[in-house]
């Protein structure tokens, strides 16, 4: 049975990716970081208690800023395969913690190829790189395109891109990068722009909410079900190089469009509910971002399924039942009501 290690198991990929992990027969282990409240909600379904015989998928403490525990893990479970997915992965935040940012996103993946290089274990490194990090360089993107990075988190992203290059030719080391454009789900992060929308609009449409505030409408952004996003990830490492590939669906979309067609599908209007705030602007833009992916469906044979319009409905259809279940409790006589996804 082969085995994975995943850090940011808890994060949206990395719940996809366990599943897919799981369903191909594999061991899974992830990296979670002690919290005080439960941030296993994503994988909860894939859990077994550890002492059922049939269970694959095993957690494990640790944090990407503290390389012992990197090493210990590394060392003892000796993976075959290494999805590092872990980051403070929110843009706009990066701004706002530009050093934690810098120490976890970039720094963390120096840590895990350390680890990799001081145990001396005979692995396989994906590296989550990011569409962000082309930043102003303008679209279309593809491999060839030069880095602009915009953020501190694009910054932090490129940093990591060239320590795997680079850990790759001195060491001989199996390891690259995915340079994933914007991928979606109903199991995104709540303050990211898409998952913002489909949460807002369908609790507006069931009179839980009156309005959605939005920063810059006009940035575009090739966005992707995250689910046909990690299977190029486990394609990536089944090559029998290791390479650099970019993964989209090589279509662009505006954020108004986006919060245009979730709104139509619930038969609203967005102008009567969306607002501008400026706290969501950011200092600096990544204004457009269209991937040409060609490298990795001539490669690996890899291309998206779904289509901007079954993403927009997928996610909306599970928004509209989390707001259901609000609107059944509070109707009920329950206060408080937290909403939790499946
Ligand atoms: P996400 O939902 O924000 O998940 C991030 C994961 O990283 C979570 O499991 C989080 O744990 C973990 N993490 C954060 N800080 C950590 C630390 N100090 N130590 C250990 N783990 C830590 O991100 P995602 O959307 O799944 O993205 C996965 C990766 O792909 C990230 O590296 C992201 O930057 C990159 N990426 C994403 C996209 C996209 O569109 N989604 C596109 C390109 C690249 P908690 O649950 O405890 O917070
Ligand atoms: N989050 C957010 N919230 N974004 C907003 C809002 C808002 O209220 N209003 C407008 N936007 C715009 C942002 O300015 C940005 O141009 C766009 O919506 C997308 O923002 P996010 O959904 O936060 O994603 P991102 O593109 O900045 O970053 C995501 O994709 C990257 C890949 O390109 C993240 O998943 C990164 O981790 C990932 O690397």
């Amino acid at each position: 049975m082969k085995k994975a290690f995943i850090t940011g198991i808890t994060g949206q990929d990395g719940a996809y990716l366990a599943e897919l992990l799981l369903d191909k027969g594999y061991e899974v282990h992830g990296l979670i970081r002690r919290s005080s409240t439960f941030n296993t909600e994503r994988i909860d379904h894939l859990y077994k208690d550890f002492h059922d015989p049939e269970a694959r998928m095993f957690l494990h403490y640790g944090d990407l800023s503290v390389s012992s525990h990197l090493i210990k893990l590394l060392y003892d479970i000796r993976p075959d395969e290494i999805y590092h997915l872990g980051a403070q992965s929110h843009v706009r935040v990066s701004f706002d913690m530009p050093e934690y940012t810098g120490d976890v996103t970039g720094l963390g993946t120096l840590r895990m190829l350390e680890a990799i290089r001081k145990t001396g274990i005979n692995t396989r490194f994906y590296q989550a790189s990011s569409s962000e990090m082309f930043g102003a360089a303008p679209p279309p993107q593809d491999e060839t395109t030069p880095f602009e990075p915009q953020s501190p988190y694009a910054a932090a992203k490129v940093y990591s891109y060239y320590v795997v290059k680079n850990y790759r030719k001195a060491y001989n080391i199996f390891a690259g990068n995915g340079i994933l454009f914007n991928h979606e789900s109903p199991r995104r992060g709540e303050t990211f722009v898409t998952r913002k929308i489909t949460r807002a609009a369908t609790r507006i449409k069931l009179g839980l909410q009156d309005k959605l505030y939005l920063g810059n409408l006009e940035a575009k952004r090739d966005w992707g079900f995250a689910g046909d996003f990690v299977e190029a990830m486990w394609l990536m490492l089944q090559q029998d190089k290791p390479d650099d590939y970019i993964i989209a669906t090589g279509e662009s979309h505006s954020v108004r469009e986006f919060a245009e067609k979730v709104f139509q599908k619930l038969g609203l209007d967005y102008k009567k509910y969306v607002a501008i705030d400026k706290r969501y602007f950011r200092p600096t833009e990544v204004d457009a971002l269209l991937g040409d992916s060609t490298k990795a469906q001539r490669k690996m044979g890899w291309t998206p399924k779904v289509t901007f319009k079954q993403l927009i409905d997928m996610m909306v259809e599970a928004d509209l039942e989390l707001a259901n279940r609000e609107r059944t409790l509070l109707n009920a006589g329950y206060r408080n009501v937290k909403n939790r996804l499946i």
